[in-house]
């Protein structure tokens, strides 16, 4: 696939359903009483992952569309054993090793070449601390969990800012003894929390910790799915980088554990408008408006990774068009997400005429006010990579040829058409 260079980027559109909450629905939705109605369902490779691992479960879930579900729960303890796929979805992986901890019977779970090789035992530890039986193979997939009936409930501090991680634990002190509190000096996103609260859970958080009670029984009935904040950030990436664009993306999920990059774009001087704002089911949604500016250099450090951490890829595209010199650091986290996000960035930018360099944390990238000239960037199978390669090839010279952008569809089917339909040439 070649992207080729815009003149602009304008008009007015939505993206699919964030993909954290539609995990979560289903998940969530399975465990619940009765029917969860998914509205905005973001159906891409990684939530169809989840989708069928419930199913795999004995969880019953109808295609009413493509982006509307009905779960059909089977209640806080009525999963069935069994093997299931994981695919290439990290928060799947993470989040089920969490909801069966406390089923019955044994149940494996896999991944692929992507997932296999990343770090599970952030979620075995803690969730072995409250009793559960869970195995790594050398910390790693493939899992097995044998369901304890006997979960106790704990104080933690997960080892890495993590909302997986807490997520995992809050999934599982649903079914334990006596309230669960996770303490957590970075905050990570919320979805879980706000997710289950809905769904009649008692909760208490404060800046640093939330205490989850045990649930005897949930009850969700209808989750709205706001667009998905990681999905528009290439597209506002873009609208920030190329000259004369104007792009407003409605009905977008804007939690603002979720939207360090809005805070990024001002910092460097791209002009940015939040205006109808609304909560739908506990989430803060509104429409966003990114329009270009003469862009600067900035400092990203650890207490705002979390906030922007699927973002960080994009910050380094900018950076590389921002005047002076940008550091992020802090962001070790990237060198285990879907691919090593650290060297994939600076191997996939410096080729098109970014000077960027990698640290073990982050990068030091030196940007100059002007185009890449443009080239070639390898995805390597990861579809945050696939995404900013398309966006360097818009604010390119000569276009970016992406190998592998199909992977794109693991969080955002149809990214390409979009793209396309606002893009001016
Ligand atoms: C996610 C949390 C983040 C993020 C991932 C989705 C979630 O991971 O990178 O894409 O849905 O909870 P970590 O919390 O492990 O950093």
């Amino acid at each position: 696939m070649r992207v080729e260079p815009a003149a602009s980027l304008v008009g007015h559109l939505v993206v699919p359903g964030d993909k954290s909450i539609s995990h979560r629905a289903v998940l969530i939705g399975a465990l619940a009483e009765g029917e969860t109605h998914v509205h905005g369902f973001g159906r891409s490779g990684d939530t169809q992952a989840t989708v069928d691992a419930v199913r795999a479960l004995g969880a019953e879930v109808e295609d009413v569309s493509d982006n509307e579900l009905v779960v059909h729960g089977v209640g806080l303890r009525g999963l069935r054993a069994g093997e299931i796929d994981c695919r290439n979805a990290g928060t799947l992986m993470r989040l089920l090793t969490g909801v069966l901890a406390g089923q019955d019977g044994e149940f494996t779970l896999l991944g692929d070449e992507s997932l296999t090789p990343r770090p599970m035992e952030r979620v075995a530890t803690p969730l072995r601390r409250m009793g559960a039986d869970v195995e790594t193979t050398d910390g790693h997939a493939p899992l097995v969990v044998r369901g304890s009936g006997a979960l106790h409930g704990i104080e933690v501090e997960p080892e890495v800012a993590s909302a997986q991680v807490k997520s995992a634990i809050l999934l599982a002190a649903l079914n334990a003894d006596a309230p669960t509190t996770v303490v957590e000096r970075i905050p990570t996103r919320d979805h879980t929390e706000l997710m289950l609260d809905a769904a009649g859970v008692r909760l208490r958080r404060n800046a640093t910790s939330v205490t989850l009670e045990p649930a005897g029984a949930l009850r969700l009935d209808e989750v709205v799915v706001p667009g998905d904040f990681s999905s528009a950030a290439p597209l506002f990436v873009a609208a920030a980088l190329v000259p004369g664009s104007d792009l407003t993306i409605h009905d977008l999920g804007v939690n603002q554990r979720r939207t360090g990059l809005l805070d990024v774009l001002e910092r460097m001087g791209a002009r940015v408008a939040v205006f109808e704002r609304r909560r739908i089911g506990g989430e803060p949604v509104a429409s966003v408006q990114v329009q270009p500016g003469e862009l600067v250099a900035t400092e990203i450090g650890a207490s705002e990774v979390p906030g922007l951490v699927d973002e960080l890829p994009l910050v380094a595209l900018l950076a590389s068009h921002a005047r002076g010199e940008t550091r992020v650091s802090g962001a070790g986290e990237l060198r285990v997400k879907e691919t090593d996000r650290i060297e994939a960035v600076t191997d996939g930018l410096r080729p098109l005429g970014a000077r960027i360099r990698s640290r073990p944390d982050g990068w030091t990238v030196t940007g100059v006010p002007a185009r890449l000239r443009g080239g070639r960037v390898d995805a390597r199978g990861d579809h945050r990579i696939a995404m900013l390669g398309a966006i360097a090839g818009l604010g390119s010279i000569e276009g970016v040829a992406i190998e592998g952008a199909d992977t794109a569809a693991i969080s955002f089917p149809g990214f390409y058409e979009l793209l396309d339909s606002v893009t001016r040439r």
